[in-house]
């Protein structure tokens, strides 16, 4: 064979078919990356299109569900989450992320994390490590470490149980940009667990290690590690105890101090689809021990963070510099989330919430009410008191309660108060101290017929915990949610409504035989954020 033709041989089974594969690769990379871009929408109807919450955090476009990777570092509050940019439904996850100095602020960043072939990349959380144990930063610029789950949907369709693992990005540029771990995964799955997912990573001081808290299934499952990559098991909990309905899912594990005490318990927090008080999804909570190895419980039914329909798959922030515990949730569920009326994206987060525990009698209970800097967007309104004799009813008007915070004392136990609008739509709350309940009607609240599951019922929220004498209330209202606060957060309720016009009159009734006194009330405009 002469020299040309051995060359041009040569070219033909080894350069052409190498380079020909490289350069399909970098297409089908490019399309990919195509259909993922973020294309801005017209200026003036971005971020006032219908239903868009003006002071909640949401993705500029397209489908959002859980708050991954909560973490502080040098200034910046990050919040990662559950994305998928190619659609306003779920579907392969990216980590989307958004960053603010004031937890009330967000900036949109581009996508921190792109699934690859490990599969899409699941909840989890983030850490600042520190003292670089992982060795994936310098001891002068630490890691900002990313600790996910990777669900590998080409093994599910192929019946394999063993689809999720738990892998590990880090970033050197405080959440700028954000390698992947070399070696992933570095939790396997060998059990074949299906359902086997969501880390939250710490850092335990008195066992100086890394702790991983995931769910497996209908319990969860505690890890240790000394470099975040390589990790061991230690413990498991909860397979006899708490709200079993579905899989257990979302885990966050902390220690909190009773409020004006020096007593620390630990809270393990865990979402639960379905099998929630109200429907669908749900946020449980467990309060107990944890000794750097297992936690320990003598509690045994489930204790529910928040009783509305719609905060799901919260958890808090890691490296919080103010010593506050503060929690962030997906404002939807799992019964609905695909069918919600909006077009250009979908869902929301909860507003931050600091978590405090209070002691009544031997019982302890979470409480969660928004961070106290968060008020700062409330600006001019109504202040007035109310005194309604027996079954009389007093309406407010006001030009948007759509955009508002509403906010009262009372030592009364029994009114009612219903937001409405001109097309007799209404969003009743009920609080009836007799039967010890608290009520969210949004069954005639405007859209509702986009699924069954939306407002089948009346949401119902037990509270007899409540105290005698003065309580107050605060209910925040953006557009498409509803968060109701009772007694600094003791009892909570998060919805969603989609009203077809704005509400504009809040009607307050009293149901009770005497005269209802409403004070301090305030109804104040929210200023938008974005
Ligand atoms: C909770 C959840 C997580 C999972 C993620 C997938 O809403 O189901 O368990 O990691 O969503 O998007």
């Amino acid at each position: 064979m002469d020299k040309q033709r051995l060359k041009m041989k040569i070219l033909f089974k080894y350069f052409f078919p190498v380079f020909g594969l490289i350069f399909l690769c970098s297409c089908k990379n490019k399309e990919e990356k195509k259909s993922l871009d973020i294309t801005p929408v017209a200026e003036t109807t971005f971020f006032k299109e219908a239903y868009r919450p003006q002071f909640h955090f949401t993705p500029k476009k397209m489908w959002m569900n859980d708050p991954n990777g909560l973490v502080y570092n040098n200034g910046i509050y990050h919040l990662f989450y559950q994305y998928y940019p190619a659609d306003i439904v779920w579907g392969p996850m990216h980590w989307g992320h958004a960053t603010s100095k004031d937890l009330v602020y967000w900036e949109h960043k581009p996508i921190a994390l792109f699934p690859d072939e490990n599969g899409y990349i699941f909840s989890g959380s983030a850490v600042l490590d520190q003292n670089n144990t992982s060795g994936l930063g310098t001891p002068d610029n630490p890691p900002l470490v990313a600790i996910f789950t990777y669900h590998n949907a080409n093994k599910e369709e192929e019946g394999s149980n063993d689809f999720q693992t738990q892998g590990i990005a880090y970033s050197l540029d405080n959440g700028e940009s954000w390698t992947k771990y070399h070696s992933n995964p570095v939790l396997g799955n060998d059990e074949g667990i299906r359902d086997f997912r969501d880390p939250k990573v710490f850092w335990h001081e008195p066992a100086k290690s890394w702790i991983m808290v995931l769910v497996a299934g209908d319990h969860a499952k505690i890890y240790s590690s000394t470099d975040l990559i390589s990790w061991s098991y230690l413990s498991e909990f909860g397979k006899e105890v708490g709200a079993h309905g579905g899989v257990w899912e979302c885990p966050d594990l902390f220690p909190l101090k009773v409020s004006d005490s020096g007593e620390e318990k630990w809270i393990l927090i865990i979402s639960v689809n379905p099998g929630a008080p109200n429907g669908g999804s749900g946020t449980q909570y467990f309060i107990g021990e944890f000794d750097g190895t297992s936690f320990t419980s003598n509690q045994k039914a489930a204790k529910w963070l928040d009783w509305g329909t719609d905060n799901y798959a919260g958890i808090t922030y890691n490296h919080e510099p103010n010593g506050q515990r503060i929690f962030i949730g997906w404002m939807s569920n799992w019964d609905y989330a695909g069918n919600t009326p909006t077009k250009e994206w979908r869902s929301a987060m909860t507003v931050p919430r600091k978590l405090s525990l209070i002691k009544s009698g031997n019982s302890y209970e979470l409480t969660n009410y928004p961070l106290e800097d968060f008020g700062t967007i409330f600006k001019t309104g109504i202040k007035t008191d109310l005194e309604l004799p027996a079954g009389k009813s007093e309406s407010i008007a006001f030009d948007n309660y759509n955009q508002s915070e509403i906010r009262f004392t009372t030592t009364d136990r029994k009114f009612e108060l219903s937001f409405k609008n001109n097309l007799n739509e209404e969003l009743i709350l009920t609080i009836d101290g007799d039967q010890e309940l608290f009520l969210l009607d949004r069954t005639n609240s405007g859209k509702i017929d986009f699924k069954e599951e939306f407002a089948q019922s009346i949401h119902k929220m037990p509270i007899t915990n409540l105290p005698e004498g003065e309580i107050e209330v605060w209910i925040l209202m953006d557009w498409s949610s509803i968060e109701v606060f009772i007694n600094t957060g003791q009892y909570v309720m998060t919805s969603q409504v989609f009203p077809n016009e704005d509400y504009t009159n809040l009607v307050f009734k009293n149901t009770s035989s005497s005269i209802l006194t409403i004070s301090a009330l305030e109804i104040n405009r929210a200023e938008s954020i974005w």
